[in-house]
């Protein structure tokens, strides 16, 4: 929600450099974008809209200077206009800020402010900030500690980065949401410094990060950076390698980020396994976990990463193990007693806030908490106790796609190593499997047939039972993200008790049928219900049972362990979801209104 990020070192490149940065950045907000550039002035293009725009907006203008700054948004105050695009300046036009979060205070600050003669020309929370900044400047401090001021009286989330006229020194800190700094000092005399909200803005150029720490506040300048604590006292900071390359986060020939992270899938599988599991011995080893050993689980998550903490609970409680999955915006609102639960926060990004303070509410219970996670270095993986790392890689589609399957693959990992549960070389040796499994569908799925053939339905409904409700409930998002369209996810024996009023012979059902088992028996009951309503049926199925016979369409996917088979049929309905909104035209990589990672409450 909201990207920010700053360059210093790069002389006449940092232009290029900033808005190439918002352009990997845009899937965390894509309403408005903006970059300031600090010469002798500070200078600032902004333009609501598309980095696209920007960059239109920037071939009219003549603008440098040897540090920068840059933003992309997500609107939360204001609309998204040109005037509420960050940077924001203050009175003078000496000082320029971007900022993501939620000033929590603005309202008073604003309204001290504008007493005090300052004059506002947005909406938004965040121009609070250079206004601090420039009082502060009269009061007669220097550049550093009058932005050190200004964001000593924020209240909120906020990463902020200020440029200052006349200064080549990018001053920027942070307080719940995201930062990091890129340092590239290998070559004398050619050393640039980055900060951005997230490492894809500046990999191409570096692949050395420090993540900074609530309360930390740095400074980039030609000379180095420094990192401080909120008393100014120096914080020794490790420099860590990311461990991907710069060409994950590029599209490699596929029209959109997402058609490429779904087929990326058998590769997060498989980075997600490597050394954790051997079949020959039936064990698995998530690291340095240590001997969590749960008496009893609690799940805290947000949209598609619930659906995977709702498959997760499900696998401890077969092993035995009480658990239960909680939407993370509804957790502290009546948090269910802890006991002596682990808390275990399931979020991508590691920056989602209704999961973060979900987690901390567990925390101040007394709970121990573990986070899984895509993101090393994200805040949930600090604040927690433990990490589980699901290793998809970058994720660059809004819509979340590979790290769903890894989460899922990983809450295996997570179910393996900790419960005494049976058959376990079994479950391994599907999830080995996995990726040649997802590989058989992506090279041989009718998906693109079958949204061809629903793309004008008025809504789409998907039914699963047991491990596969996650998977309807995750279809049907999909669907909703990436195709506007009406579509509902339902436990496929919950469909009699009312939903069923609005099937039709124009809402296509997607049902989950794999095995043979009761489960899938009791789910072609309910395919029998809907087909006579008349709905079209698709099946997605490994063709155990006799569920074809119901069905108009069928996707098929391999035969496999019933946790490893949510997996596959997934991969069919993201693909279906894909199709259709391909064909509708939709801005699939960036659907309207939504941002890869959430960071508000
Ligand atoms: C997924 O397609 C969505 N964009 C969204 O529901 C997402 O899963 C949710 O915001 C949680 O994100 P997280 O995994 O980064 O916490």
């Amino acid at each position: 929600m909201c990207g920010i990020i700053g360059c210093v070192g790069r002389e006449d490149e940092t232009l290029d450099v900033l808005v190439h940065g918002l352009s990997k950045l845009e899937y965390r907000g894509y309403d408005s974008a903006g970059v300031a550039l600090s010469g002798e002035r500070v200078d600032v293009c902004k333009k609501s809209g598309k980095i696209e725009d920007l960059r239109e907006a920037l071939e009219s203008r003549s603008i440098g200077g040897a540090a920068g700054i840059g933003h992309t948004r997500w609107s939360t105050h204001g609309p998204p206009t040109d005037a509420n695009a960050h940077p924001h300046l203050d009175c003078s036009g000496d000082v320029a800020v971007v900022h993501n979060g939620i000033i929590e205070n603005y309202q008073s600050l604003r309204d001290e402010l504008v007493a005090a003669g300052h004059t506002f020309k947005s909406d938004t929370d965040t121009e609070v900030v250079p206004h601090l900044v420039e009082d502060a400047l009269a009061d007669g401090l220097d550049n550093e500690a009058a932005v050190r001021e200004a964001i000593s009286r924020l209240e909120g989330s906020y990463a902020v980065a200020a440029a200052v006229s006349g200064d080549d020194t990018i001053y920027t800190a942070r307080n719940d949401s995201p930062l990091v700094l890129g340092i590239d000092d290998e070559a004398e005399g050619q050393e640039a410094y980055y900060l951005a909200s997230d490492v894809p803005a500046f990999r191409d150029f570096t692949d050395r990060v420090v993540y900074l720490a609530d309360g930390e506040f740095a400074t980039l300048s030609a000379e180095g950076w420094t990192v401080t604590d909120e008393d100014g006292d120096p914080v020794d900071k490790d420099v860590d390698t990311v461990d991907w390359d710069p060409e994950e986060t590029g599209k490699s020939g596929y029209d959109h980020f997402m058609l490429k992270e779904i087929h990326e899938q058998p590769r997060a599988i498989r980075q997600c396994l490597r050394g954790r599991v051997d079949e020959m011995a039936a064990t698995v080893d998530i690291g340095d976990l240590g001997d969590l050993s749960p008496t009893g689980v609690q799940f805290v998550a947000c949209g598609t990463s619930y659906h995977a903490a709702l498959y997760g609970a499900q696998l401890l409680r077969n092993a035995g193990i009480p658990a239960q999955a909680f939407l993370a915006s509804e957790y502290a609102t009546s948090p269910p007693p802890i006991g002596d639960a682990l808390v275990v926060g399931v979020t991508q990004s590691g920056e989602t806030a209704d999961t973060l303070s979900a987690l901390r509410e567990a925390r101040k219970r007394g709970a121990r908490t573990l986070a899984v996670t895509n993101t090393v270095g994200s805040t949930v993986a600090r604040e927690c106790d433990h990490a589980l790392y699901i290793r998809a890689g970058p994720e660059i589609g809004v819509a979340a796609s590979k790290t769903f399957a890894s989460q899922l693959a990983a809450l295996n990992l997570f179910t393996l190593g900790t419960t005494r549960v049976e058959g376990k070389r079994d479950v391994i040796g599907a999830l080995r499997d996995l990726p040649s499994d997802i590989q058989a569908i992506l090279d041989d799925s009718n998906a693109e047939a079958v949204a061809d053939t629903y793309v004008d339905s008025d809504a789409y409904f998907f039914i699963g039972r047991g491990l596969q409700y996650p998977v309807a409930l995750e279809g049907a998002l999909k669907m909703k993200e990436i195709t506007y369209k009406h579509a509902e996810g339902f436990a496929a024996g919950e469909l009699k008790h009312g939903p069923l009023a609005l099937v039709t012979e124009d809402t296509p059902v997607f049902a989950v049928v794999t095995g043979d088992g009761e489960m899938a028996r009791k789910t072609i009951g309910n395919v029998k219900e809907v087909e006579a309503r008349d709905a079209p049926v698709v099946a997605v199925t490994d063709g155990q049972s006799d569920v074809e016979r119901y069905a108009d369409h069928v996707l098929e996917v391999p035969e496999t362990h019933p946790q490893a088979a949510a997996v596959l049929a997934n991969v069919q309905l993201q693909l279906v979801s894909y199709y259709v909104a391909d064909e509708l035209g939709r801005s699939i990589d960036k659907p309207r209104n939504l941002a890869k990672s959430v960071t508000v409450e």
